[in-house]
């Protein structure tokens, strides 16, 4: 079964009222292709905002971060059911930013990761590499620890989507060169293979992320292991929909 082409924009902390409905209207009004996946990841306040503007009901929406418990006195989290009730479908988990500036652990993620799949969400799985890890040839070990917290406790990943984003080429404007990010996605493949069997690794989605934009996004395009992108900077800018459509 071919994997579905992905494309997520991480608004990240960026836009205003103002500015996410120009970005959703610019959606509306463009001739999306019908065989790519679509995710928009507003600042959670827009969750709803976005969602109520999007026309294209094929247009979906993700929350940036979810906190693994249902409700309760978490002050300034967020819960799974929440973001599902403004109409959100996805979460981006382990984002890099999160795993260095706010310190979240592998175990951390992978119990958020289960429990937002327990509360209906699909999860945008991020893992990658710093700089330094890169350079000592320790890209797979991190990769591969990051998927063992969440292979301990997630069997079912017909509903994540890892997004490789090797984190030296996250707004740096410097992505990985298509036969390194290639070379890496099949070897991640081939790693959830082993622990998840043939069957689940050849159906993961697995999008590269990392300085993707709407003139580089085509040079990938001969990578047989990267399903799509996870798009941070760009996705704010109407080069996104040159990023949508860089398989046509
Ligand atoms: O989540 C998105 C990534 O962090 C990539 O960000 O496209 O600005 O490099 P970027």
């Amino acid at each position: 079964m071919a994997r579905k082409f992905f494309v997520g924009g991480n608004f990240k902390m960026n836009g205003s009222r103002a500015s996410i409905k120009k970005i959703v209207e610019d959606l509306n009004d463009a001739d999306l292709p019908s065989d790519v996946e679509i995710v928009i990841a507003p600042p959670a306040l827009y969750i709803h905002c976005a969602k109520e503007l999007l026309k294209n009901p094929e247009v979906k929406v993700a929350a940036q971060n979810a906190f693994p418990k249902p409700s309760g006195a978490y002050t300034g989290e967020i819960a799974a059911p929440q973001i599902k009730d403004a109409g959100a479908d996805w979460v981006i988990l382990g984002h890099s930013e999160r795993r260095t500036i706010n310190k979240e652990s592998d175990e951390f993620v992978a119990e958020k990761t289960a429990h937002a799949l327990e509360n209906g969400l699909g999860v945008i799985l991020c893992i990658g590499e710093l700089l330094e890890e890169r350079d000592t040839g320790m890209t797979l070990v991190v990769c591969n620890r990051q998927l063992d917290a969440v292979i301990d406790k997630v069997k079912d990943w017909s509903n994540i989507v890892i997004a490789y984003e090797p984190v030296w080429a996250i707004g740096t404007g410097l992505a990985a060169t298509p036969d390194d990010a290639q070379s890496t996605h099949a070897e991640i493949r081939q790693y959830l293979a082993e622990k998840l069997g043939e069957d689940q690794a050849s159906k993961i989605r697995i999008l590269y992320g990392g300085s993707v934009n709407g003139k580089n996004a085509k040079s990938f395009n001969a990578c047989p292991d990267i399903d799509g992108y996870l798009v941070g900077g760009a996705s704010l800018k109407p080069e996104f929909i040159d990023i949508i459509k860089s398989r046509e």
